[in-house]
């Protein structure tokens, strides 16, 4: 992605909700990290690095039309407010249409659905999922998992983490899902680390 349009993007997401902003930036690192991890290992994740890492950037592109009163609500959403927000997905894809971003819009529509079949807003089988839809798909689930919410904090414990996304790996990813698990393991690893600095950092401030 052009970086001009990159940094304008995230200015955009930032205005809106530094949560959001976070979280997209955090789900472009995942995935591209996802990629790599399948090139290396021999495996063709069908979508490059840098396509990964704009697909993350752009996910959630939708939650600019939900309005800031959900979006940023600090505590549970009813259930007429999940319904807004479930819109993010069609509304993004609204956002991406006729233009240079348009290649993202599977991505952008769907990015919840999973391996299940009961995901949103289509229900789709993994099958039916392109493959940067999967990458984003995991990415945005481990930042999902890694981020405070109004009813629980960023999850530390990364047996709970893995164990919430062993179906969608087994799912979505079938005959590479080790290298794919293995990929998210580095990146809670790496997480974790870049945590403890940031905290012993304020400690000693
Ligand atoms: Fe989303
Ligand atoms: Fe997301």
């Amino acid at each position: 992605m052009d970086h001009n349009l990159k940094t304008v993007l995230l200015n955009v997401m930032y205005a809106k909700s530094v949560a959001l902003r976070d979280h997209s930036l955090q789900t472009a690192e995942i995935s591209s990290m996802i990629v790599r991890n399948l090139l290396d290992s021999g495996n063709d994740p069908a979508c490059s690095p840098e396509d990964a890492y704009t697909a993350g950037l752009l996910h959630d592109i939708g939650k600019l039309f939900v309005s800031e009163s959900i979006l940023n609500k600090p505590s549970v959403l009813t259930d007429r407010e999940m319904e807004t927000m479930r819109l993010h997905t069609s509304w993004g894809l609204q956002f991406v249409k006729n233009t240079s971003l348009e290649r993202y819009a599977e991505v952008v529509v769907h990015h919840h659905e999973n391996a299940a079949g009961t995901g949103y807003p289509h229900g789709l089988r993994a099958s039916e999922l392109a493959p940067l839809t999967k990458v984003v798909r995991i990415a945005d689930t481990l930042s999902a998992l890694l981020e405070d919410r109004p009813y629980r904090r960023s999850i530390a414990d990364d047996r709970f983490i893995l164990s919430q996304m062993e179906q969608d790996l087994e799912g979505l990813f079938n005959g590479s899902s080790e290298i794919v698990c293995k990929a998210v393991i580095n990146y809670l690893s790496a997480f974790r680390k870049h945590k403890a600095i940031k905290e012993d950092s304020y400690a000693y401030a």
